[in-house]
């Protein structure tokens, strides 16, 4: 009986043993600290091979996988040696969110990454998608859509600039920016992230945050990955395609528009040479970008991109049939944002391979692009970010150009009786609470997923995070109008009133009229209208017999039929972020003038939808509208 036991437990070491001798290494064996890769000496190529050729396959699926937060502990990243790590829209650092906050979160993730075997370190990466909008303090840019209206490649390059250095800042090491969808159709709740309905301003602006954004030279502290998304045709799915509406559905476009509207902005940007891109939660053609090797391919081998691809959040998830992960994997994804269940991931994806699912040469490439990002932005010899970026945070530099993008922005639509500027000794009445929400006036991506308002209950998906930002005091850096106003003006001079009733002694209206913050699908609609609410304000206050400024706050055009009547001046202001206040206060009091041209046509009605461009319908406002003084 004994005997047997013996052999038994003998049989069961030595399986224990080949399985992880398999591959030719082993898990347990210590790497020298002379180990060429870890000679800065030696070129990038040849410290990758070096540093592949003592992986197991178990650590090198492990480099492909991105888990998040909330799911893998810094003790988890070690124990599975994982390669990246996110903050999804909604994760904060346990201690807060301020840069330092942020510093010392992704530092400890650093920490549990090296003290694994081989000591590579992870990428870190969140979405800083109008400036890095989840850290307290940051400076919060406006929107694409409306950086699309100022259409400015240098402004948007310098955003691109302080976005990286801000959320380098907070030692992350990869922003997941930017978008450059060519949004076709308003209805998408994403059509705020797109520069333009024209992919010439798209590939125009995208290509210049690339360029400010990396500078070509990734190793330095305050130049991190960026990573244009998503891959491709997101902007281009038709209405009814997907539960939501838009959002994640499908493009049936053929292929020449497909190339000379969404692919377009890709060719653009891969010139800058980004380090990673995202593919699309969409399909062209019904078939899921994420197991597209058709197209995945083109990127490649037409477009010339070397570097990283990443998948959206669960992105495999919306692959029919089974071995999703091999599927992403076969079509050309090199890393998975998996983002929760890591642990199935990196047993299947072994499977995957011992079964020849997968060739070891597919998982070989893959890692050789996450370990080469990770070396070339100089990972191995700083893995840990220090404190030197955090007085940039927010900076008054950083500020003053949120504040110059946020004039460049606005479009002005209507100005009848040049009722705009406003005079300088007026006395003017600011009406409807997004005058002093901030959280509104930034739009989704702010603080939380979904953004948060002061004064509006959002979407159910959304609301929780909102009001718990409020309760928290976890908001934005930055002026709202009411305050920007009053500081200009002094107190005496500028009314408040909620509903625009009370506004006795003002000699103008400005109303502060829009959308709520909103994220993704939560923002498909097949309704543009202005709220109940904000049409009774704008009526109210032309009721008191002044003129009256309505400023639109939101992330595509609405329609505007049902106010038109009652206003003199109409102002696009878009989602201008941080400086939303001081921005706006310098074109309407005419310090500066009106520059932004509409970079979308702009529809009368929702049945012209969609409507873009060159297609022969005519809206309310042409494509490249826009007044001035
Ligand atoms: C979005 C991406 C984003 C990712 C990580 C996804 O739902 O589509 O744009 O980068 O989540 O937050
Ligand atoms: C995450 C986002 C992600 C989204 C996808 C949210 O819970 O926080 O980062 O983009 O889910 O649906």
């Amino acid at each position: 009986m004994k005997k047997y036991r013996v052999v038994a437990i003998t049989i069961l070491i030595c399986t224990v043993l080949v399985e992880a001798t398999c591959n030719g290494k082993n898990e347990t064996v210590e790497v020298p600290a002379t180990a060429s890769y870890r000679d800065t000496a030696l070129p990038v190529e040849e410290r990758v091979e070096d540093l592949l050729s003592r992986m197991t396959l178990k650590e090198k699926v492990a480099q492909m996988a991105q888990a998040v937060i909330y799911r893998a502990s810094p003790q988890d990243t070690k124990t599975w040696a994982l390669g990246s790590i996110l903050s999804g829209g909604g994760d904060h650092p346990r201690s807060g969110i301020s840069a330092k906050d942020w510093l010392d979160h992704c530092n400890e993730y650093q920490k549990a990454a090296i003290s694994t075997r081989l000591g590579i370190p992870l990428l870190y990466g969140i979405d800083s998608v109008h400036g890095c909008a989840k850290m307290g303090g940051a400076t919060v840019f406006p929107h694409n859509i409306g950086l699309g209206a100022a259409n400015d490649p240098e402004l948007v390059e310098r955003i691109g600039r302080i976005t990286a250095t801000e959320t380098a800042a907070g030692g992350i090491h990869w922003n997941f920016s930017p978008c450059i969808a060519v949004s076709r159709d308003e209805r998408w709740g994403r059509a705020y992230e797109s520069y333009s309905e024209s992919p010439g301003i798209v590939a125009r602006l995208g290509s210049a945050y690339v360029r400010g954004h990396e500078a070509g030279r990734l190793s330095d502290r305050e130049t991190i990955a960026s990573c244009p998304k998503h891959y491709f045709a997101d902007g281009g799915a038709e209405w009814g395609t997907s539960p939501h509406g838009i959002d994640r559905g499908n493009s049936s476009l053929p292929e020449d528009e497909l190339r000379r509207i969404h692919l377009a902005p890709y060719i653009a940007a891969m010139k800058e040479n980004p380090a990673t891109v995202m593919i699309s939660f969409s399909s062209i053609h019904n078939e899921k970008m994420h197991s597209n090797k058709q197209w995945i391919d083109v990127l490649r081998s037409e477009l010339g991109f070397t570097g990283l691809i990443v998948s959206d959040w669960a992105g495999h998830t919306e692959i029919d049939g089974p071995d999703k992960f091999a599927q992403a994997i076969n079509a050309g994804i090199d890393m998975i944002m998996i983002p929760e269940d890591y642990q199935l991931f990196i047993t299947e994806v072994v499977g995957n391979v011992e079964d020849g699912t997968i060739s070891i040469t597919r998982i070989d490439e893959a890692v050789r692009r996450i370990l080469t990002l990770k070396f070339e932005m100089g990972l191995f010899e700083n893995p840990f970010a220090d404190d030197s970026l955090i007085p940039l945070v927010g900076s008054d530099e950083h500020m003053a150009v949120a504040r110059d993008a946020v004039r460049k922005s606005l479009v002005l639509l209507e100005n009848k009786n040049t009722v705009l500027p406003l005079s300088a000794n007026s006395t003017i009445a600011l009406v409807g609470t997004k005058a002093k929400d901030l959280g509104a006036l930034c739009g989704g991506w702010t603080i939380y997923w979904g953004g948060y308002s002061e004064y509006e209950t959002l979407h159910p998906w959304l609301e929780q995070n909102s009001a718990r930002a409020v309760a928290n005091n976890e908001r934005v850096n930055g002026m709202d109008l009411l305050t920007a106003f009053t500081e200009r003006r002094g107190s005496t001079s500028i009314l408040y009133s909620e509903d625009g009733s009370d506004i006795t002694g003002a000699d103008c209206a400005v109303v502060v009229v829009g959308e709520k913050p909103y994220t993704e699908m939560t923002g498909d609609t097949d309704s543009l209208a202005l709220s109940k609410l904000d049409i009774d304000r704008v009526r109210t206050a032309k009721g008191q017999g002044l003129p009256v400024v309505v400023v639109v706050i939101s992330g595509r055009p609405l329609i505007l039929d049902s106010i038109l009547p009652y206003c003199d001046a109409v102002v696009a202001a878009w989602l201008p972020g941080s400086m939303a206040g001081p921005g706006i206060a310098d074109v309407l009091f005419g310090d500066y003038n009106f520059t932004g041209k509409l970079s979308v046509t702009w529809p009368e009605s929702m049945d012209q939808l969609p409507i873009n461009v060159g297609d022969g319908k005519e809206g309310l406002y042409p494509f490249g509208y826009g007044l001035s003084y």
